[in-house]
């Protein structure tokens, strides 16, 4: 079967899960399942690119991670440091805008200017939007966008009468993208794990027990092929 270039999602969501239990499985300290981890990614985001799909969401750290133990989470900023001065370059030649959302004021000082320092270096671009899902949660999200509402209500800036699924999604972090067309997850779990949740009332699920350091190219297009096989009604009658 053959993709149809016609036919791709605007807007792919992925859970990039299982590096911990890969490495365990090779008898290797977790991180080194994060560094085969971005390794993998990087072949994704250049294939997204290829494929000429606009935009990439990644869940690179969750409002969750933070229980994580501290060594762990410190090795993980260190690869986010490491892939960000390695790619800058590369981000710039294949014009792709990288992008955080989810709070990146919880990270330590000099990951927070990095992240800022290539969102603004690459915010004109748009071949790709490289979005990167960082200290984020769902319920975070639309809870901050309810108590910034409710501020401008509160100063008559916005009337109750206004407040409807439009005004909404301007309070969102993805307030500039399209909803998930699709979304991937790795490593066999089933379930959305507080990932945009609002964003993806309508999206398509691919769930592979591959785990993430294994997931290739051949799996990334048989998700999407198996993207392209579904009908979606958006809640209306399909007339075949
Ligand atoms: C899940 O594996 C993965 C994470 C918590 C995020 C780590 C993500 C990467 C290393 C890729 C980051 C990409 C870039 C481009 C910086 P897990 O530890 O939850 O696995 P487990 O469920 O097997 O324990």
């Amino acid at each position: 079967m053959v993709l149809e270039t016609s036919k791709l999602p605007k807007h792919v969501a992925i859970i990039m899960d299982g590096n911990g239990r890969w490495a365990k499985k090779q008898g290797l300290p977790r991180i080194y399942g994060h560094q085969k981890g971005v390794e993998v990614a990087k072949k994704i985001i250049t294939k997204t690119w290829e494929l000429g799909i606009p935009v990439l969401t990644l869940f690179a750290f969750s409002k969750e991670n933070w229980e994580r133990p501290k060594e762990e989470i410190t090795a993980l900023f260190e690869l986010l440091k490491v892939y960000l001065d390695n790619e800058l370059e590369n981000l710039k030649e294949k014009e792709i805008c990288f992008k955080v959302i989810g709070d990146k004021e919880d990270f330590p000082k000099d990951v927070q200017e990095k992240l800022s320092l290539v969102e603004r270096i690459t915010e004109k671009y748009n071949k790709l939007i490289l979005c990167m899902a960082l200290s984020y949660g769902g319920r975070a999200e639309i809870l901050k966008a309810t108590r910034q509402i409710a501020e401008r209500v509160k100063k008559n800036e916005i009337d109750l009468i206004e407040i409807n699924e439009e005004l909404f999604r301007k309070f969102l972090y993805t307030k500039d993208l399209p909803d998930p067309d699709l979304l991937i997850r790795t490593s066999g779990e089933m379930r959305i794990s507080n990932f945009l949740i609002f964003q993806s009332a309508y999206t398509e699920f691919y769930f592979t027990e591959v785990c993430w350091p294994e997931f290739t190219e051949e799996e990334y297009l048989k998700a999407l092929l198996s993207y392209q096989q579904r009908i979606r009604k958006f809640g209306r009658v399909y007339e075949f």
